[in-house]
C-alpha cells in the first residue's frame, strides 16, 4: 500500500490512471478486442459505450486481468499490467464490478462484501498457528468496514440478509460497495444499472458521481443513454472490438458514425 501511495504521489498529475493500447483478443475465429486503444483520465467518468457483442465487456476482462491479451498493452498508473492476475491489477489501484453478479447462495450481504476482501491473514495456515488474535482481530476489522461501507451507501439494514433475497438494484449497490472496500483509485463499472428500476437506477447514479467527487476515477459501460449522457464525459464508443468515436455526450450523440453503429449493430 505504502508503495502505491509512494507512487501516485511521484507522478504527474495528468498522466491518464488507465492506459490502453493496440489491444487484441480473439476467441477462435472471433476478434472481440481488435486493435483497442484509449486512455481514461485521472478524475473523469468515462463512459465506454457501443452495440451488444462491441466487445465491451471484453475490455473490461482485459484490462483487469480476467482474460490476458493476445496483443497490446495496459497500464495502470503508468505500471505496465499487462497478463497480470487480477489481485495484482486490483493492488496498483484498478478495481471492477461484473454485468452479471457472481452467485452468491448460501451468504449473507456482509458475508458476500467480504469475498475476496483484502486483507485475510486467516487463509495463511501458519499465521493463524502462529498469530491467532492478530487473524481475528483482522477479521473482526474486515467486518466493520464492511458495515461501514454498507452504511455509507445507505444499505446498512441489509447485512445480514441472503444475499439471494436482494432485488437485482440492491445487488448493484452491494457490488459498488464491494468494490470500494478495495479503496480503488479506478473503478470499472460494467452495466451498473442493467435491469435496475429508475428510482434505484438515480440513487445508483448519486452515489457513483458522489464517489467521482471524492476523488474516484470511475470508467462505466451502460446501455442506459439518459444514465450515460448524464454521468459521463467524455464517452467512448466502441465497434466491432474497436474505438470508433470519442467525444464530449453531445459530440458522440450527433456523430452519424455512431447512429451507424447502432443500427448496423441491431440488424447484426
Ligand atoms: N469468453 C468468451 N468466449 C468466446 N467468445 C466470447 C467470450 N467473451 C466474449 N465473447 C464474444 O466476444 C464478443 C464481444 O463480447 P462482449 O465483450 O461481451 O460484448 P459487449 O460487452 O460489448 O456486449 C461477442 O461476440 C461475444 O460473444
Ligand atoms: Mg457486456
Amino acid at each position: 500500500m505504502s508503495d502505491a501511495l509512494t507512487t501516485g504521489a511521484n507522478r504527474e498529475k495528468d498522466d491518464p490512471v488507465l492506459e490502453v493500447e493496440g489491444l487484441r483478443k480473439r476467441f477462435g475465429g472471433l476478434v472481440a478486442t481488435d486493435d483497442a486503444s484509449f486512455a481514461v483520465e485521472r478524475g473523469e467518468i468515462t463512459a465506454l459505450i457501443g452495440p451488444n457483442g462491441a466487445g465491451k465487456s471484453t475490455i473490461f476482462n482485459l484490462v483487469s486481468g480476467f482474460y490476458e491479451p493476445d496483443a497490446g498493452t495496459v497500464r495502470v498508473d503508468g505500471t505496465d499490467v499487462t497478463g497480470k492476475q487480477p489481485h495484482e491489477i486490483a493492488d496498483e489501484g484498478l478495481v471492477r464490478t461484473f454485468q452479471t453478479p457472481r452467485k452468491l447462495e448460501g451468504m449473507t450481504v456482509r458475508e458476500a462484501m467480504l469475498v475476496g476482501a483484502g486483507d485475510q491473514p486467516g487463509e495463511s495456515f501458519l499465521k493463524l498457528f502462529t498469530d491467532a488474535a492478530g487473524v481475528a482481530a483482522a477479521e473482526r476489522a474486515n467486518v466493520e468496514a464492511a458495515h461501514e461501507m454498507l452504511e455509507r451507501f445507505e444499505i446498512g439494514h441489509l447485512a445480514t440478509q441472503p444475499a439471494t433475497d436482494l432485488s437485482g438494484g440492491q445487488m448493484k449497490l452491494v457490488e459498488l460497495a464491494r468494490a470500494m472496500l478495495a479503496e480503488p483509485e479506478l473503478l470499472l463499472l460494467d452495466e451498473p444499472v442493467a435491469g435496475v428500476n429508475p428510482t434505484l437506477a438515480n440513487t445508483l447514479s448519486d452515489h457513483i458521481a458522489r464517489l467521482n467527487d471524492d476523488g474516484v476515477t470511475v470508467c462505466l459501460i451502460e446501455h442506459d443513454m439518459e444514465f450515460v449522457m448524464n454521468l459521463a464525459d467524455p464517452v467512448i464508443v466502441l465497434d466491432r472490438g474497436s474505438v470508433l468515436v470519442e467525444g464530449s455526450p453531445d459530440a458522440v450523440r450527433a456523430d452519424d458514425r455512431v447512429i451507424d453503429a447502432y443500427l448496423g449493430g441491431e440488424s447484426a
